[in-house]
This record gives structure tokens, sequence and C-alpha cells, in this order.
């Protein structure tokens, strides 16, 4: 299986728990009719609505020319005993072509373990639905000095179950927790040297090539251009920015260059 974005800079928008069912189609209306001005050839765009949504942005979706549907977070088994939680196949019957898994507000607001994150991203991998496996330190653990090892921590029950069918279906977001929501992007020093030691991790544990890395925390229209010029980095995932038409579509448009 070819993944819809390789090849293309990515840009995903996370629209976490901000919008009720008229402001999310309102914005997947306004997004799908600026989407002519997006090279789809160079371009990979994809939106997370809360899952409740899914099914109304999905119908809005079917008339897109390929901005893709994916979900906020993912349970490892098909069907269960699990209240409050989507499984890998009800996402995948909506069309999700992703899932997001280990999103800060999961790892450090919900203290999802990086074991539970990893047996949810798994399930997914196992059963064809693509990953998106967010990381990232605290503001704490960056200032004495163990960014590399919190991130080698959070992916370590991952990359133990590696296997290399999962290569296609998997992108890394690398979420400094300090950047999230706070308008405090992470320098273009600091964010080409988490992702070379990411690069760096990949290889030395599965001797592959390391996935698509994206950029995550605070990204807006007028950082994005230098953040995507750095050769490391693949794309962003987007919270705040993605919540208006405009400001996704001028993300959009930077990818497209
Ligand atoms: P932000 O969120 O762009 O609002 O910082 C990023 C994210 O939560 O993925």
């Amino acid at each position: 299986m070819t993944s819809p974005w390789k090849g293309k800079n990515i840009v995903f928008g996370n629209w976490k728990m901000a919008l009720d069912l008229n402001a999310a189609q309102t914005l997947a209306t306004n997004i799908l009719a600026g989407e002519a001005k997006v090279d789809s050839a160079k371009a990979c765009l994809g939106v997370c609505p809360s899952s409740l949504h899914l099914s109304a942005i999905r119908e809005l979706l079917s008339g897109s020319k390929g901005t893709l549907l994916g979900s906020q977070n993912a349970h490892w088994e098909e069907s269960g005993a699990y209240t409050g939680e989507n499984s890998w196949k009800q996402l995948k019957d909506f069309d999700c072509a992703f899932t997001l898994v280990g999103h800060s507000e999961r790892r450090h607001g919900l203290f999802e373990s990086h074991s539970l994150v990893s047996q949810r991203a798994l399930g997914c991998l196992e059963n064809g639905l693509a990953v998106v496996f967010c990381c990232g330190e605290t503001l704490e653990e960056r200032e004495s000095g163990k960014m590399l090892e919190v991130l080698q921590e959070q992916f370590e029950p991952l990359l133990s179950s590696w296997n290399s069918d999962f290569s296609e279906m998997f992108i890394i977001a690398y979420e400094p927790v300090w950047a999230i929501g706070t308008g405090k992007v992470a320098t273009l020093e600091e964010i080409q040297e988490a992702h070379r030691s990411l690069q760096e991790l990949w290889k030395s544990k599965t001797s592959e090539e390391c996935p698509p890395i994206l950029y995550g925390g605070s990204v807006k229209p007028d950082n994005f251009a230098e953040i995507l010029a750095l050769d490391e980095v693949n794309g962003a995932l987007v919270g705040g920015a993605s919540l208006k038409a405009d400001s996704f579509l001028a993300l959009a448009e930077i990818a497209s260059q």
C-alpha cells in the first residue's frame, strides 16, 4: 500500500473538542471551497474532527479533491466493552484514513502511558489504519536536558514490536508540550535537533528510513514556511490555526509551493 502523503508536504488539522457541529460543518465547507488553490500533487491535507462529527464531515469531504478524514484517537480492539472509546474498525467504517495517537493532551492531560499509546498505535497499524504518533517533551524535561531520553521512552514500546509492513502507514508528529496552544513556537534549531534525534533513533532501532515527521506547536501561516523549509520537516500538525478556513488554507498553500 502506498500512502496518500508519500513525497508530499502534510498539513493535518486537529480540531480537538473546539467546535460544535454547525461550526465544524461550516469549517469543512469553507476548506472545500478554497481547496482549488492547493496543489494536491505537492500537499496532502487532513482534518480530525470530534468523533461525534465524523459522519457529517465525511459527507462534506466526499466532494473534496483529496482532504483526508482523520480521528483524534483510536482503540486497538475491533470491538468490545470499552466505554467511551472508538475502535479502529469503527473509524475505518467512517472512511478515516488515519488516526492521531498519543497527543500530549491525552498523555499529559489524561495520563495515557507510553505502553497504552503504543497499544493503540499497534492495534491500528495491524489492521490497516494509518497512525500519526505524537511525541514531545514538557518544558521541565527539556530544561533538565532530558528531551532525547523522553522521546526514546515514548517510542520504546512501539519500536519493540515494530514491523516493516507498518512503514507506509506511519507518521511521527513532534510536538513539544510547551509549544502546544501557547503561541510559543520552538526555534528552528530546536525543531531540527529534535527531528534529527528522531531520525537517528528510528534508524538505530529499525534499520529503516524514518517515516515523515510533522512539527506541531503554535504553527501559523506566518511561521510555517521557514519551519517547512527545514529538510527534517515533512509538514505540520496544527491545532488553533486549523480552526479557521483562511489560516488552514494559507498553511495548505505554503505546503503546495
Ligand atoms: P496548536 O496545537 O497548533 O494550537 O499549538 C497543536 C496540536 O495540539 O496538535
